[in-house]
């Protein structure tokens, strides 16, 4: 049967109004489609009961925690900024392995919630936790941020009850319950974003200093890219190094990816047909406005083998 996405939106603010009633609610931000389109469900159920939490973990693209607390505040939606990004960076310091990252990214996560929901007396963290995430983390292809209870921890461990709306949705029904809560094409529209943003694109350790190189390497990539339709475009910073030369002398330089895939629900990509001139556009100006990058690839691999991030 077609998914209704409007009978969805209903039901949905009614089944967060009985468990939520009239208690304080918080719930989490990062700005991409599941958690903006969360959000804006649970304050039409509960309006000035909710409060939405942006945590600035130091992962997040330019801008991002601006743009993001803006739009939700002038749609009414009581938002608090968490500056957090230090707290991410100790969790993150010499893990290199994909798991462990994510691993310590949840860990980070859910204990500065913990301390969110203390703080504001929540008596519920509501979170747009959708099907693809469940499927991927059971499946042990990646343990997703914002999964707990469905591979055995507790959210009692951080203080929490949570809610998750969306759940049983993946991605093209989540668009669809966005555009029938009314939200502008930007929010339902919008890529997705991983919830452990750049974490997920650094291979090797993640430090201020390789985000920072990543953050403005993903500027480039999405700007060049913005009128390509895709599912995903971003850029990925590889813990390999490549010989290059700078200023006539050698220099052993980082890596670039970009990243462009096509796909539905995310558990199938194929990478997008980008013209060649729009991918030697990008590659001039990564190497020309970061200096540490002497190399820029681009990734030709559909999911699976690969998956559409890199940890
Ligand atoms: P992969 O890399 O597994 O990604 O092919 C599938 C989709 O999920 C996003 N992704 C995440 N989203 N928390 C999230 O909220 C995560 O931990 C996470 N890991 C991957 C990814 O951007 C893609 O859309």
């Amino acid at each position: 049967m077609a998914f209704n996405a409007k009978k969805f939106v209903e039901d949905t603010i009614e089944e967060i109004r009985n468990t939520a009633g009239n208690k304080t609610a918080l719930c989490a931000t990062s700005g991409g489609v599941d958690s903006m389109v969360c959000a804006f469900l649970a304050y039409r159920a509960i309006g000035k009961n909710l409060t939405a939490v942006f945590i600035d973990d130091g992962l997040m693209r330019e801008n991002e925690p601006k743009r993001v607390t803006s739009v939700l505040r002038s749609r009414g939606v009581r938002t608090v900024l968490i500056s957090a990004a230090n707290d991410f960076f100790r969790a993150l310091k010499g893990k290199e392995d994909p798991e462990d990252m994510r691993k310590a990214f949840r860990h980070a996560f859910y204990k500065t919630l913990g301390k969110a929901v203390r703080k504001h007396r929540a008596k519920y963290l509501i979170q747009g936790t959708i099907a693809a995430d469940v499927a991927e983390t059971k499946g042990k292809i990646k343990s997703q941020h914002n999964v707990l209870e469905q591979i055995g921890i507790s959210p009692s461990r951080y203080g929490l009850n949570v809610i998750e709306p969306l759940v049983k949705l993946y991605k093209p029904d989540v668009r669809k319950v966005g555009k029938a809560l009314g939200l502008p094409k930007s929010i339902y529209q919008r890529m997705p974003f991983p919830g452990p943003g750049l974490a997920t694109r650094v291979v090797g350790e993640v430090t201020p200093d390789r985000v920072r190189m990543l953050r403005k390497a993903t500027t480039i990539v999405e700007r060049e890219l913005k009128n390509v339709k895709a599912f995903q475009t971003f850029a990925v910073l590889l813990s390999d190094r490549a010989t290059g030369i700078r200023k006539g002398k050698r220099a052993f330089g980082n890596i670039i990816v970009i990243r462009s895939v096509q796909s539905k629900n995310a558990l199938t990509a194929s990478p997008t047909h980008i013209p060649y001139q729009i991918l030697e556009r990008i590659q001039k100006k990564i190497t020309r406005r970061i200096p540490e990058v002497t190399k820029v690839l681009y990734d030709i691999s559909p999911k699976p083998p690969s998956t559409i991030e890199y940890i």
